[in-house]
């Protein structure tokens, strides 16, 4: 019997699709057999993720609604023979998608393939429900901002409440895969960080995917990056994660390219900007002038003296919260429901 797994968020644009398209061909890749399913009616975004949107014939609607046998409308991909696809249709209607319908076509998928991966729509409304309806483990796609944590937030308790595993008084498999992780911008304080992230989430780590500008390259080429460019920093860390949802236990890093000279160099210019408007701005902030000022400017480039950590809203925010939430004492749910709120700034 196959594994039915939900990529899920509740926060739109965080990468549920790409992960989709990219965990379900690394997992196809090594000769499992898989089925995508684009949960996500109207946008219709995981065919074209997958370069399947010109042999769309029939969709997800179709086979509820009678129109089409479930192999009519599976369209297998030209490049993994063991990979699949049941796309979304373009209809906007909320319930062309019925309880029943579903729960019919992932019973029959179930027996015939190995990983069922359901492509969650955005938010927590029905769409949502129905894609995490029947599955036995989770994806959390989140990334490492307040709005998308607080909104993963969300999406676990419904996991726990509105699944079938979780009305059998079963527990759901959860893992959390952090994406568009960008180093430069954590080192900066610029997001918040991976250990933030975990603390307020509660969640098994399944993978940390970097930002990167080939993701959407891929996307328009119509390849989950996992087979358009299986040796780069953004492929690696999908397959990582495609193994640790296997069950394998491998190494947690944050693949990254090796930059050439070229983008060293332009690296090392950018960062020695980065220094001198950082230095701007604390001299702005210290109100210094004339000589004070040149001093505490090449005291400060020359690295003399060090610059002050630079600490974010966002993480700001998280201290606050995580500072009162110990005063108050509070653990397990309670401290989450009450960091969920905080954040809100509710
Ligand atoms: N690791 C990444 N690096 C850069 N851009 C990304 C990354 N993952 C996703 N994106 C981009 O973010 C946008 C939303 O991704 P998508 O997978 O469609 O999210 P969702 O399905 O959650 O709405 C797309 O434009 C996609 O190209
Ligand atoms: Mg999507």
């Amino acid at each position: 019997m196959g594994r039915v797994v939900v990529v899920t968020s509740g926060k739109g644009g965080v990468g549920k699709t790409t992960s989709t398209a990219a965990l379900g061909a690394a997992l196809a890749r090594t000769g499992q057999a898989v089925v995508v399913i684009d949960f996500d009616m109207g946008l219709r975004n995981l065919d074209l993720v997958m370069g399947a949107e010109l042999r769309v014939v029939y969709d997800f609607v179709d086979v509820i609604q009678g129109a089409a046998k479930l192999p009519q409308a599976l369209i297998r991909d030209k490049r993994i023979e063991t990979l699949f696809l049941l796309p979304a249709s373009q209809t906007r209607d909320k319930d062309a998608l019925t309880e029943d319908g579903v729960a019919r076509v992932i019973e029959e998928l179930r027996p015939k393939f190995d990983w069922v991966i359901c492509d969650s729509p955005a938010g927590i409304e029905r769409g949502a429900t129905l894609a995490m309806r029947h599955a036995d483990a989770a994806v959390i796609v989140a990334n490492p901002e307040v709005s998308s944590v607080s909104d993963s937030h969300r999406i676990i308790g419904l996991l726990d409440a509105k699944t079938e595993k979780a009305e059998k008084g079963e527990r759901i498999e959860k893992h959390l895969l952090l994406t568009r992780y960008d180093a430069a911008r954590a080192a900066r304080g610029e997001m918040l960080t991976i250990g933030d992230v975990l603390e307020i989430l509660s969640t098994p780590l399944l993978g940390i995917i970097p930002e990167s500008e080939e993701v959407l390259r891929a996307s328009n080429f119509g390849s989950p990056i996992t087979i358009s460019d299986p040796s780069s920093a953004l492929a690696r860390a999908y397959v990582d994660a495609a193994r640790r949802l296997k069950g394998e236990v491998v190494e947690m890093t944050i693949p990254s390219d090796k930059k050439g000279l070229f983008n060293k160099l332009l690296g090392r210019r950018a960062s020695q900007q980065e220094r001198m408007k950082t230095c701007n701005t604390e001299a702005g902030a210290k109100n210094l002038a004339s000589d004070t000022r040149r001093t505490f400017m090449s005291d400060r480039l020359s690295g003399r003296t060090a610059v002050e950590p630079a600490v974010n809203s966002q993480q700001q925010k998280m201290k606050d919260c995580n500072a009162t939430a110990g005063e108050q004492k509070l653990t397990g749910d309670a401290r989450r429901t009450f960091m969920r709120s905080c954040l809100k700034g509710t």
